[in-house]
């Protein structure tokens, strides 16, 4: 079998701040093959940038590998220093942002700029850069490329910055290029464009891409495989066709829903998903999508999944998964979206608030429905708060609780 570009090996990325660990990055693993177009999605915040800038190493603090391998070249680029790593970047692997305009110098000409990318590193030859500029601005298709590249940034329009930024990312023949967000500032007609660039470049010079987005929609004509990013995590993966026809965690399926089609009518309404994503500092216990999860089962609220093999290639995260959802739940056609609406599965009411309750009634009431409740009282005697906060009405009963 064909061997990985980059593997990257249960990667765990951190910002340690002054409101605690938000844990931007968790034990994600994931590989890209060459020639590959590989893409990353998931909702803002979900850590999509934060695996880019850790397989560059671009992590600033407070932030902080804290784990994992990220395999390049026989290489942990985790490990190499950082003028290693300097080489290592825009040479073997190049990035483009969202905004090109951020990346490029306002005062200098975009051919200069190229030129000098080359010129920081030694894989082109000094005679050769001022022609391979000329024939990387075509390669991107920019008209009349030996005059425009004289040009300065400003006088690019938005789609033509974005395909400088294209043509200085590939100026050292990278192995890798990753794509962040590349087309989000552009309207559609110049997204597509674009995509269309990328997706023709990586045909004809098997460079390898990681094309960050938070649209699956961008990702349908361009790439081979999916990784579905939620909370920091991978959820889902594998084959995009697949993915598309057949997606199994339904944070996917939830994404693919609130997609626009163009066979539907123009004024439906698209239907996101309920909720937000979960605090990185404080995930909710469980797997992190149950207090947005229309299928969640009460193992959701304590249990996390691991990705599993759901089909060829394909790994999700699910204890249900969308097959059970469909056979089980009647996904196939449910329209009420929100949490638990389709397994009808409410989250486990707060310790505090029953202890709240309890403190309204009277001891008997207390001692009866404690009686009655094993698991209660159970959750009751491991913690200490709640037993507090009972004793302060009720100390009669927590004594004997305690003594128990
Ligand atoms: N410097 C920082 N300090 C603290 N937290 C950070 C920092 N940079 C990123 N984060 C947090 O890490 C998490 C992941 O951020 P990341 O930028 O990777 O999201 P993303 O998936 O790229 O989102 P978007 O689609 O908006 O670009 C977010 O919750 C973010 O708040
Ligand atoms: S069914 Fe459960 S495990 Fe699966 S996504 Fe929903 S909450 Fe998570
Ligand atoms: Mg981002």
């Amino acid at each position: 079998m064909t061997r990985p570009v980059l593997e990257v090996k249960n990667l765990s990325t951190s910002f340690f701040t002054d409101d605690g660990e938000v844990k931007a990055v968790r034990d994600v693993s994931f590989e890209l093959y060459p020639g590959e177009t590989l893409g990353i999605v998931g909702e803002s915040g979900c850590g999509k940038s934060v695996t880019a800038m850790s397989v560059l190493g671009l992590v600033q603090r407070p932030g902080k590998i804290i784990n994992g391998q990220i395999l390049f070249q026989d290489r942990d680029l985790i490990k190499v220093s950082s003028e290693e790593m300097r080489q290592i970047r825009g040479r073997d692997i190049a990035m483009i942002f969202q905004d090109p305009l951020s990346s490029l110098n306002p005062v200098l000409r975009v051919g200069f700029q190229i030129d000098e990318a080359m010129k920081a590193h030694d894989k082109v030859a000094r005679e050769d850069i001022a022609a391979r500029g000329v024939s990387l601005f075509q390669q991107v298709r920019v008209p009349d490329a030996p005059r425009r590249i004289k040009d300065y940034p400003h006088q690019f329009s938005g789609g033509m910055r974005q395909r400088a930024m294209i043509a200085m990312g590939l100026s050292n023949r990278p192995e890798i290029l990753i794509a962040d967000e590349p087309t989000t500032a552009l309207d559609v007609t110049v997204q597509a464009q674009i995509l269309e660039l990328l997706r023709d470049l990586n045909q004809e010079m098997g460079t390898s891409i990681i094309l960050i987005t938070h649209n699956l929609g961008v990702i349908a004509g361009l790439c081979k495989r999916v990784v579905v990013m939620y909370a920091g995590e991978i959820v889902e993966e594998g084959p995009a066709e697949q993915i598309f026809e057949a997606p199994q965690h339904p944070y996917t399926w939830s994404l693919l829903r609130s997609l626009p089609r163009v066979d539907e009518k123009k004024h439906e309404r698209l239907r996101s998903i309920e909720g937000l994503p979960p605090d990185l500092i404080a995930p909710p216990p469980g797997c992190e999508f149950n207090p947005r999860c229309p299928f969640r089962i009460e193992k959701c609220f304590t249990e996390d999944p691991e990705l599993e093999v759901v089909a060829a290639g394909q790994q999700a995260a699910c204890w249900v998964t969308m097959t059970k959802a469909y056979a089980e739940m009647g996904a196939a056609t449910i329209t009420d979206t929100r949490p638990g609406a389709a397994s009808g599965v409410r989250p486990p009411a707060d310790l505090l608030q029953v202890v709240a309750d309890l403190r309204t009634l009277e001891e008997p009431a207390v001692l009866e429905k404690l009686a009655e409740d094993p698991d209660l009282l159970e959750k009751l005697a491991a913690d200490p708060t709640a037993l507090e906060q009972l004793a302060e009405e009720h100390p009669a009963v927590v004594e004997t609780l305690t003594d128990e």
